[in-house]
């Protein structure tokens, strides 16, 4: 069907669908690792490109290129490139941009993997980083050499909340020649689009409220233009970074509710952030929403809305967050984010016990910090349960 001109939802619902030759509503899935050729001559049209046509599903696939298509619609990009996991998605830019002698500028509470991996095993390709606060644009300008070919951003960042000005930093980038990847995973592209911002690059964990439901791990790139699509695309097929049939499947329906998901999700969390900005056992709340969060205004002019991830800090530190943890009764005590239920951690005790204190300050973790992702249960339940698990700490 013709997409142009729809709403978000609406493409979210009808963007790539398969034409399938028997009218079906859902588009199948072609689970199928390869794919007939008619003859000779097709098969060899087929590999030169004079022909499209698939050949074999880590190079290309009907029901993931669906995925890709409505992916790269709503992140208004040329071209969508789906990948296995959040971090397939992260290490085929990696590959592709970064090599022998480069450096790559990166956001310093990134994701704890997608800078473990730069600072561990990319060094012994001789690639070089520098970890810097890039909510401070003057860092960035700071941190760049001649060898630097990327700039890498996620913004609200994991776990931190903190916002990176994607406009100012692409600016800067542009003015240095080097590209610009933004992980999109926190806001989606229904609360932002990094490459309408300037960016050149956007990457998800589709695991997160792209998908929305908790049952798949996958991830996506999304390019600004065709020779950024050209120079990815490869590195993920012959790194074999691509998903499976039925996990782009899977993904392609919950890609659907996305808007309704995140709008019941984030009209929660308002209440809920205020509600722990108000307890007397809360230090401090993050969540973009709230006039304390330091960019308040920065996330109004590049969010359409602050999302459903809120960060706060427990008065009794790290004995009090393992009580809290051990005290509530609907959230899920679960790592990852972005899914229909509520969904509770505690760094200091669960994914970071095993780091240094240094790396846990770089990391922005501190002992009471607890990361909440807000589901679209009934607001007065998520609260009574969070009012329930404070009140034993
Ligand atoms: C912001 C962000 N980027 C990337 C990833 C990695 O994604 P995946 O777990 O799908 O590999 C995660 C996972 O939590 C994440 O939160």
């Amino acid at each position: 069907m013709e997409n142009i001109n729809l709403g978000f939802d609406s493409l979210a619902v009808h963007a790539g669908s398969i034409e399938d030759a028997l009218g079906s509503a859902v588009s199948p899935i072609y689970q199928t690792s390869t794919f007939k050729f008619k003859n000779a001559d097709h098969g060899a049209r087929c590999f030169s490109g004079e022909e499209d046509g698939f050949i074999y599903t880590r190079i290309g696939n009907p029901t993931i290129g669906e995925l890709e298509k409505a992916v790269a619609a709503l992140e208004h990009g040329y071209g969508g490139i789906a990948t296995g996991s959040g971090m397939a998605a992260v290490n085929t830019v990696y590959m592709a941009m970064l090599g022998s002698g480069k450096h790559m500028i990166g956001h310093h509470s990134l994701y704890g993997p997608s800078r473990s991996v730069i600072e561990g095993l990319y060094t012994k390709f001789g690639i070089t980083s520098s970890f810097v606060d890039a909510t401070r644009v003057e860092n960035v300008i700071n941190a760049i050499r001649p060898e630097t070919s990327l700039i890498f951003l996620e913004t609200p960042a994991n776990p931190s909340i903190e916002i990176t000005d994607i406009v100012a930093i692409c600016e800067i980038a542009r003015q240095h020649n080097i590209p610009v990847c933004v992980d999109n995973t926190f806001c989606s592209p229904y609360l932002q689009n990094p490459l309408d911002l300037g960016a050149d690059i956007v990457i998800h964990s589709m695991t997160k409220f792209i998908n929305g439901h908790a049952d798949v791990v996958a991830g996506m790139i999304v390019t600004k233009t065709k020779a950024f699509y050209d120079k990815l695309r490869p590195v993920m097929v012959i790194m074999g970074c691509n998903m499976d049939p039925h996990q782009a499947w899977l993904t392609r329906r919950g890609l659907k509710t996305l808007g309704i998901r995140i709008d019941r999700a984030q009209e929660s969390s308002i209440k809920v952030a205020s509600f722990l900005e108000n307890h007397p056992k809360v230090e401090w709340v993050k969540y973009p929403g709230l006039k304390s969060h330091p960019q308040f205004e920065l996330a109004k002019t590049q969010m359409r809305g602050p999302g459903a991830m809120i960060s706060f800090e427990l008065k009794g530190g790290l004995e009090s967050g393992k009580i809290m943890m051990n005290s509530v009764k609907m959230a899920l005590l679960a790592v990852s984010l972005g899914g229909i239920e509520t969904l509770i951690q505690h760094p200091a005790s669960m994914t970071h016990s095993k780091l240094s204190k240094d790396a846990k300050k770089a990391a922005g973790i501190t002992d009471g910090l607890v990361r909440l992702s807000v589901g679209i249960e009934n607001v007065e339940d998520i609260i009574a349960d969070l009012d329930q698990a404070l009140a034993c700490v």
